[in-house]
């Protein structure tokens, strides 16, 4: 077991940093008590930092980098495309090569458009919907995460699970315009008589139901089958449109996680993965949902500008990433992830405290509920667990700070059990 030296370079860092970035660096997600760390490389399964520690990397950059860091084959065709050019104020042929690759891979993808960020892709899938149906409001489940449009984020952290009464629409940024919170209804996860009966008495006025088909937090809390349908039939019976937002559920499978749980979606919002460790973002749907994109007419209806949309550094590096993922290798990512959720049950049974795994497909999360390890303060709803996540990186391990785990195609079954053996450790340790 490797352990890490003290992080006084990252620390001198974080110092210098946070006088010109707030809390010392660009993204809310990666702020770490008591200061951020900061990378000097990444290859394959491993970053190190600038302190010369070395980490197993089971986060991916929060699930993108599906063949680990700076893959060789992806390496190799970004750095031509950036000496042949990094962005024009034209198309490019890997553009509609990568759109070709993509809408080959999903019947529910006719058409597709580039931009440079799940959260765009998520925007930009609501606004068609809006243009489309005519309609303007959007119906979300409360604690999903869709990105940082606004209209995405209501509810993020709504607090009363399980609900008596229907969710209140809640700002998650202070400044939330009030139009924003009356435009976007918000529905209970996996409660299917609640969700219908909201549904339905809003029907007329919504324009798309945004759905995660992975369900919430990076899939550990998985949706039911019934919900699901409840929410196609919704659709169907109301003309709603049915965003699927795979932006980290497409790693599920050749065809995404929608085909894996039979949704058919009217737009799909795309990303990480699909940008092979670069910028990205993307919707597809059916033609008549895209036209909304299209000029044809006059002005389009939904006019898309973006100065790096379908850059082409990210269109070749996606373009390869994805032609890497046959078949056989979503089933080597999601065989990975059973076995880790395997290992992790092992782990619980060796020792005496309430913790298990959660997830799905490609994707472990350690849910622990004792105190010492965890800081969860009500049961099942934070999925903090600063002890062990602490334990873990101190260890050479690097989770989502709730101690989820990502698998990537540069993995095999011989890191699980030095994985687990680390785990036991830390819990062995922490309960003293
Ligand atoms: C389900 C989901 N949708 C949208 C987004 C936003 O993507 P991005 O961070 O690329 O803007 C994320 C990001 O984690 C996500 O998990």
């Amino acid at each position: 077991m490797r352990s890490i030296n003290i992080l006084n370079k990252s620390r001198k860092n974080f110092i210098k940093a946070s006088k010109v970035l707030p809390d010392g660096g660009s993204r809310s997600t990666i702020v770490l008590s008591p200061h951020s760390i900061f990378i000097e490389s990444a290859k394959g399964k491993y970053l190190k930092d600038i302190d010369g520690n070395s980490y197993f990397d089971l986060n991916n950059n929060y699930t993108a980098l599906i063949h680990g860091h700076s893959h060789p084959e992806i390496t190799k065709v970004a750095i031509q495309q950036i000496k042949t050019g990094t962005g024009f104020s034209f198309g490019s042929k890997a553009e509609s090569s990568f759109a070709k690759l993509l809408c080959d891979r999903n019947d529910n993808f006719q058409k597709i458009r580039f931009m440079n960020s799940g959260t765009e892709a998520v925007m930009n899938a609501i606004k068609v919907a809006r243009a489309y149906t005519g309609r303007p409001k959007i119906i979300k489940c409360e604690n999903s995460y869709h990105g940082s449009y606004d209209f995405a984020e209501v509810s993020l952290d709504g607090k009363n699970d399980p609900h008596t009464s229907e969710p209140i629409s809640t700002a998650y940024s202070h400044g939330t315009p009030t139009g924003v919170l009356e435009n976007v209804i918000v529905i209970p996860f996996n409660d299917v008589e609640l969700a219908s009966k909201i549904i339905e008495k809003n029907a007329d006025q919504v324009a798309a139901i945004l759905f995660d088909p992975f369900g919430q937090k990076y899939g550990r809390s998985i949706p039911s089958d019934i919900f699901i349908d409840t929410l196609k039939k919704a659709c169907s019976d109301f003309n709603i449109l049915f965003i699927a937002d795979e932006v980290i559920s497409f790693r599920a499978g050749y065809s995404g996680c929608q085909k894996e749980r039979g949704i058919k979606a009217d737009l799909t919002a795309m990303g990480k993965i699909i940008g092979g460790g670069f910028p990205i973002g993307a919707v597809a749907g059916n033609k008549k949902v895209m036209a909304m994109f299209s000029a044809s007419n006059g002005r389009a209806k939904v006019p898309h500008g973006g100065t790096f949309n379908a850059n082409p550094v990210s269109m070749v590096a996606g373009m390869k990433a994805m032609e890497m993922l046959k078949k056989n290798d979503f089933k080597k990512l999601n065989f990975l992830g059973k076995k880790f959720r395997e290992g992790i049950n092992e782990v619980f049974e060796l020792v005496n405290i309430e913790g298990y795994a959660e997830g799905q497909f490609s994707i472990f999360g350690i849910k622990v509920f004792d105190k010492k390890l965890s800081d969860n303060t009500e049961r099942g709803l934070t999925y903090k667990s600063k002890g062990l996540h602490r334990y873990m990186l101190k260890n050479g391990y690097w989770l989502t700070p709730g101690l989820t785990g990502v698998c990537s195609t540069v993995m095999d079954q011989s890191d699980i059990d030095p994985f687990c053996e680390t785990l036991l450790s830390g819990i062995k340790e922490l309960l003293g």
